[in-house]
């Protein structure tokens, strides 16, 4: 588990294997086009980069919601590992792939 996780932290953060995931499952059931909490969309890439400041996740909404624990709501906050996984990508200029679009994949029912 050690020798995964440390891995994972120094190879390059890949989107769609590592991004994605997260996203899916813990923000886009509140954050996409039948949901838009707060007008936030974090299901389609150009609403998604309004909350983004590539190079800087300190001046991210989507990082410092995920960070502090607000987000999600009810306190099951990202792990430290998902969200040392955000800061990495963003460090690395958020990369997203165009057309890629998210689906939640815990919708509430
Ligand atoms: C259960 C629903 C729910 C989930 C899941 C959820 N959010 Fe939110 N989000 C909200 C609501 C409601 C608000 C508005 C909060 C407010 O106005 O106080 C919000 C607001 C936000 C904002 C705007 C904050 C601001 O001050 O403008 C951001 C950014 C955000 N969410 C990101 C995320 C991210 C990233 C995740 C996943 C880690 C996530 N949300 C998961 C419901 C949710």
């Amino acid at each position: 588990m050690f020798i995964v996780c440390s891995g994972r932290l120094t190879a390059k953060v890949n989107f769609i294997r590592d991004v994605k995931p997260i996203l899916e499952e813990n923000c886009v059931r509140c954050h996409d086009a039948d949901s838009v909490m707060r007008g936030v969309r974090l299901d389609r890439k150009d609403r998604a980069m309004m909350q983004i400041v590539k190079k800087k996740p300190e001046d991210s909404p989507l990082y410092n919601v995920s960070k502090s624990g607000i987000m999600p709501p009810g306190g099951t906050n990202l792990t430290h590992a998902e969200v040392e996984t955000l800061r990495k990508w963003f460090a690395e200029e958020a990369p997203w792939p165009n057309g890629a679009e998210l689906a939640a994949t815990n919708r509430i029912k």
